[in-house]
C-alpha cells in the first residue's frame, strides 16, 4: 500500500476505537459470569473478534446488534467443549487468558493461530497453570501453539512470583485462581495493566493488591454487568505522536482511557518537552479524558525501569517520536519487545533505518539519535499492526520519494479504521 506522505498542519479531532485489553476482557468476564453482560463501544477488530468467536465455540451465546454486544453468561461451570480447535488469529491476549479460564474446565481444548502466534512463548502461562493442576502442552511438546489445555475441576491455589512483567500471564493465573479452592498470591516483577483486577471488582468479585502482590481467593461467582469501553490509549498514541512531529499540527483525541497503568506515554511526551494537555471526564467507571497535542520542539530522554510495562505497546511509536527529538534517546529494560507480534526491537530498527533514521537495536531496547529527516522507501509491517501504523505516521514526514508499506492489512488487528481516521484530519 502506498502511504500518505509530505504532510504539514495536521488538524482536527479523533475519537479512537475502544480499548483492546478491556474489550477482550469484557467478553471473558461476561462469559464466566452469571446473567447478562452488555458491552458498549466494544472494539470490533480482528483480535477482539477472536475472543468473541472463541467463547461462542465454548457454548456462550453472544449477540451484536451493531451497537451493543450482549453476552449471556454461563459461569465457569457452563462452558462447553468446543467441537473443533479454536482459531485465535493473531491474538496473544486471547490464547493466554483463555488458557487460564480453561484451566478449570474438565475438558480438552486446542487453540491455534497465525504464523506470529505459532512463535509466541507459552511456557510463561503453561508452567504456572500446570503447577495449579491443569495439563497443557504445545506443538510436539514444545511451548509453542497450537496448544492443548485440559483443565481440572480440582485446581489448586498457587503462590507465584512472575519471572516477566506481563499482564497476560498475571491475568491467566488470576482467572485460574478464581476457580481454585483456596487463596493464591501472585507477585509481579513490575506493575502491569490492571484491567483484570478492576473488572473482577466490577463483576462483584474480590481481589486485593498490595504493592506488587495480588491476593485472590476461589472459588468465586461473578455477576454480569454493563461495561463501557473507553478509547484505547495505545491507538491514540499514533495520533499523539503525529501531532507532535508533523509541523504546524494540533490534534485532539477524545474519550481516551487514562488508567494510570497505561499512561506511561504521556509522561514520556512531557519529559521530552512535548506540548500536551489533558482534560479528564468526570466518569465513575473506566477513567477517560481528552488529550490535545501540538507540534513541539522535542529533546531526547531515557526510558527504563518500571515505566516500561506502562507503555510497552507504545514503544514503536515512541521510537519514531525520538527520531524527531534533538539528541539521544535510550530505551532499555524492554526485552519483552522481542516476543510481541513480531520482534519489535528489530522491526523498528530495520524499518526506520530504511527511511533514514539513526537507530541502533540493543539487547533490551533501542538507542535513537535525532533529529533526522526521513526519506522514501519500501517497508514492511512484518504482519504487526503497531509496526504498520507507526510506519504510516513516519511516512507523513517524508518529503522526497514514496513510502510503500507491505502487509498494511495488519492494522485491522487493533484499529481497522486507522487509515480512515487519518484521512479525516485536515491538512494544510
Ligand atoms: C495485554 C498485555 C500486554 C500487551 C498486549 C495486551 C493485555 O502483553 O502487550 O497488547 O491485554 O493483557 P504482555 O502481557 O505480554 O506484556
Amino acid at each position: 500500500m502506498k502511504l500518505k506522505t509530505t504532510v504539514t498542519g495536521l488538524k482536527g479531532i479523533v475519537e479512537v476505537p475502544g480499548d483492546k485489553s478491556i474489550s477482550h476482557r469484557s467478553i471473558m468476564f461476561g462469559s464466566i459470569s452469571y446473567g447478562e453482560t452488555k458491552v458498549k463501544n466494544f472494539l470490533r477488530a480482528e483480535d477482539c473478534m477472536s475472543t468473541l468467536n472463541a467463547f461462542k465455540k465454548l457454548g456462550v451465546s453472544i449477540e451484536d446488534d451493531g451497537e451493543i454486544i450482549t453476552v449471556h453468561g454461563v459461569g465457569f461451570e457452563g462452558l462447553k467443549p468446543a467441537e473443533e480447535a479454536i482459531d485465535i488469529g493473531n491474538s496473544g491476549t486471547s490464547i493466554r487468558l483463555i488458557s487460564g479460564i480453561l484451566a478449570g474446565a474438565a475438558f480438552e481444548t486446542t487453540m491455534y493461530g497465525d504464523d506470529s502466534i505459532a512463535k509466541r512463548p507459552m511456557n510463561r502461562v503453561m508452567l504456572p497453570l500446570r503447577e495449579m493442576g491443569a495439563s497443557l502442552h504445545g506443538k510436539n511438546d514444545s511451548e509453542f501453539p497450537p496448544i492443548t489445555v485440559k483443565g481440572t475441576e480440582n485446581l489448586q491455589p498457587i503462590h507465584y512470583k512472575l519471572p516477566v512483567a506481563s499482564a497476560q500471564v498475571k491475568s491467566a493465573i488470576i482467572f485460574a485462581a478464581l476457580q481454585a479452592k483456596g487463596t493464591s498470591t501472585i507477585e509481579e516483577k513490575e506493575a502491569t495493566r490492571n484491567h483484570t483486577e478492576d473488572m473482577i471488582r466490577q463483576f462483584g468479585g474480590e481481589i486485593s493488591t498490595e504493592g506488587k502482590v495480588i491476593t485472590v481467593s476461589g472459588p468465586q461467582t461473578l455477576t454480569g454487568q454493563t461495561v463501557v469501553v473507553p478509547g484505547d490509549i495505545s491507538s491514540a498514541a499514533f495520533f499523539l505522536v503525529a501531532g507532535l512531529i508533523v509541523p504546524e499540527s494540533k490534534i485532539t483525541l477524545k474519550n481516551v482511557g487514562l488508567n494510570p497503568t497505561r499512561t506511561g506515554i504521556i509522561e514520556v511526551i512531557q519529559q521530552m518537552g512535548g506540548k500536551i494537555s489533558i482534560k479528564e471526564d468526570n466518569r465513575t467507571d473506566n477513567k477517560a479524558g481528552e488529550i490535545t497535542v501540538q507540534y513541539s520542539q522535542l529533546k531526547g530522554t531515557v526510558i527504563e525501569g518500571d515505566i516500561i510495562p506502562r507503555l510497552i505497546d507504545e514503544l514503536p511509536i515512541i521510537a519514531l517520536l525520538a527520531t524527531q527529538a534533538e539528541g539521544e534517546t535510550i530505551i532499555r529494560d524492554a526485552e519483552e519487545l522481542k516476543v510481541k507480534e513480531t520482534n519489535r526491537i528489530d522491526a523498528v530498527a530495520n524499518e526506520l533505518t530504511a527511511l533514514g533514521a539513526d537507530i541502533t537495536p540493543t539487547a533490551d531496547g533501542l538507542i535513537i539519535h535525532g533529529k533526522t529527516s526521513l526519506h522514501g522507501g519500501t517497508v514492511t509491517s512484518y504482519g504487526d499492526h503497531r509496526i504498520g501504523m507507526m510506519l504510516q505516521i513516519a511516512a507523513l514526514l517524508v518529503e522526497e520519494g514514496d513510502v510503500e508499506l507491505e502487509r498494511a492489512e495488519a492494522v485491522s488487528v487493533s484499529y481497522p479504521t486507522f487509515f480512515d481516521d487519518l484521512a479525516k484530519l485536515e491538512v494544510k
